[in-house]
């Protein structure tokens, strides 16, 4: 028998030939000088020893995704800064361990899915799709403590750190979370990748995608529409080439979430053979919230150093000279598919703060890839004076909000001749009453029927499905480059 006969069976990475150019993590940065920045919305741990044996464990575990993955994504993510793709991230504001279900997740899949075969055929450009998934289980927060009824607590940060029940118990930060939230990522993780190597992805079956609900969905019959003709079309290209379009019955699906608890994002942090620096492999896209943003800061310091593509936040009550200083420590070779800015600014601002911050960016001669992020904004708070959740506060979106922000964003992008590559959702395959407005024209009082989300309002599965549909008409109107 021969010595490569005995070899260990090797993981298909590709052997890429690494020139010595090629960026790497910068000379200065360790995967733990965040630690020696002012780090903002970390849990207060009563157990440190406890948090330090996690970490330690955390570290030896195989990670969830491989640099491969993440440089293909990379490569993507700069196509679509060119207009050469479109971006689609969507998924939970936060994940919840107890919604780790073949059902919840499947159905996640299915409208992103749906979403992006929408904007693939009315907006004619490739679609990369991102879930908001497989490690989201993090939330900033604009508060360290809560109170009800005289009784203050700590807040709620997501599951990865406490539980949303309002006692002393269930709020205490507890490490053994994150091993718990590894566990619940690795998973939903690997249901995915079956489900899309198993063929669930697979462009001649659609039909997989449809929910339980669809059917009485507004917008059924224009979707079923636009089934039937890419169906006619596969079969007229196969035909005539005579052969399955094989190439169409798998495609991508990229991770990301927000990058917010240092000390996991750490463990995850690792060198691979065969290429330089290091990766973060819990997540290919992991991103900045707006409120760790600070070019100083822990997150920012963290992120600088990794060899990911990384998004940033950006909105309201950020300078646009801010914007470009954490360009310039992000992505200073600037390196095509590294940096992307999801901008956020509401309704009421986005007319005011966007093109000034485009133009900032623009006149430094950098082409990031733009996202918008038209939910976060645009959150407001009601208290219904009907409905199961009348007299009660309630954090809700209103879905003209979330396209006037979306329209005006791929109007003042053209204005200033910069291209929204992209879009970011919070968005649910679940049939919930979170955000009003849409076809069905939900309204406040309506939000009590089933209103499940700890902590930002949802789209549901056909307010998502209406939105792409009015994006791809958008799209289809704009002509693609390249
Ligand atoms: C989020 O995306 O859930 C979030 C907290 O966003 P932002 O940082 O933009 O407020
Ligand atoms: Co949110």
């Amino acid at each position: 028998m021969s010595i490569s006969a005995l070899s260990p069976i090797q993981p298909s990475e590709p052997e890429p030939v690494v020139p010595d150019t090629d960026p790497t993590s910068p000379a200065d940065w360790s995967p733990d000088s965040w630690r020696s920045r002012p780090t903002l919305q970390q849990p207060t741990y009563p157990d440190p020893d406890r948090l330090a044996a996690v970490v330690a464990d955390m570290r030896s575990l195989p990670p969830l995704v491989t640099s491969w993955e993440i440089e293909k994504l990379k490569d993507q993510l700069a196509e679509a800064a060119a207009g050469r793709r479109f971006l689609l991230q969507g998924g939970d504001c936060a994940e919840r361990f107890d919604e780790c279900s073949s059902e919840a997740i499947a159905n996640r899949l299915k409208i992103l899915l749906q979403m992006s075969l929408v904007l693939a055929h009315g907006g004619r450009r490739r679609v990369i799709r991102v879930g908001r998934f497989a490690g989201q289980y993090a939330k900033p927060r604009s508060s360290d403590l809560e109170t009800r009824d005289g009784t203050t607590l700590p807040v709620y940060r997501g599951d990865n750190v406490n539980a949303p029940e309002f006692d002393a118990a269930a709020r205490t930060p507890d490490p053994d979370r994150l091993l718990l939230g590894h566990s619940r990522s690795a998973l939903t993780l690997n249901f995915i990748r079956s489900l899309i190597d198993g063929g669930f992805a697979d462009l001649h079956h659609p039909e997989y995608w449809n929910l339980g609900f669809v059917d009485h969905s507004p917008h059924a019959a224009e979707y079923q529409r636009m089934v039937e003709s890419i169906g006619e079309s596969l079969r007229f290209m196969e035909s005539l080439a005579g052969t399955r379009v094989g190439d169409l019955s798998r495609v991508d699906f990229f991770t990301s979430h927000e990058a917010l608890l240092l000390e996991s994002e750490q463990a995850l942090t690792r060198t691979v053979p065969r290429r330089r620096g290091w990766w973060n492999l819990g997540t290919h896209l992991p991103w900045i919230g707006l409120r760790t943003a600070d070019p100083g800061g822990g997150h920012v310091e963290y992120m600088r150093g990794i060899r990911n593509p990384v998004a940033v936040k950006v909105g309201a009550g950020m300078d646009p000279a801010t914007v470009v200083e954490l360009a310039e420590i992000l992505d200073p070779h600037r390196e095509p598919g590294r940096l992307s800015l999801i901008h956020r600014f509401g309704r009421d601002q986005v007319e005011e703060g966007l093109p000034r911050l485009l133009q900032a960016v623009a006149a430094t001669g950098r082409r990031p890839l733009w996202i918008c992020d038209p939910m976060h904004g645009n959150t407001r708070t009601v208290v219904p004076d009907a409905g199961v959740l009348a007299g009660t506060p309630v954090k809700t979106r209103s879905f003209d909000d979330i396209l006037f922000e979306l329209e005006r964003s791929f109007e003042i992008h053209a204005a200033v001749g910069t291209h929204l590559g992209g879009v970011h959702f919070e968005l649910t395959g679940e049939d919930v009453t979170e955000c009003t407005g849409g076809a069905r024209g939900l309204s406040d009082a309506d939000l009590g029927h089933a209103y499940r989300s700890h902590v930002d309002p949802r789209l549901n599965y056909e307010q998502a499905l209406e939105l792409a549909m009015r994006i791809a008409r958008r799209m289809r109107d704009e002509p693609a480059s390249g």
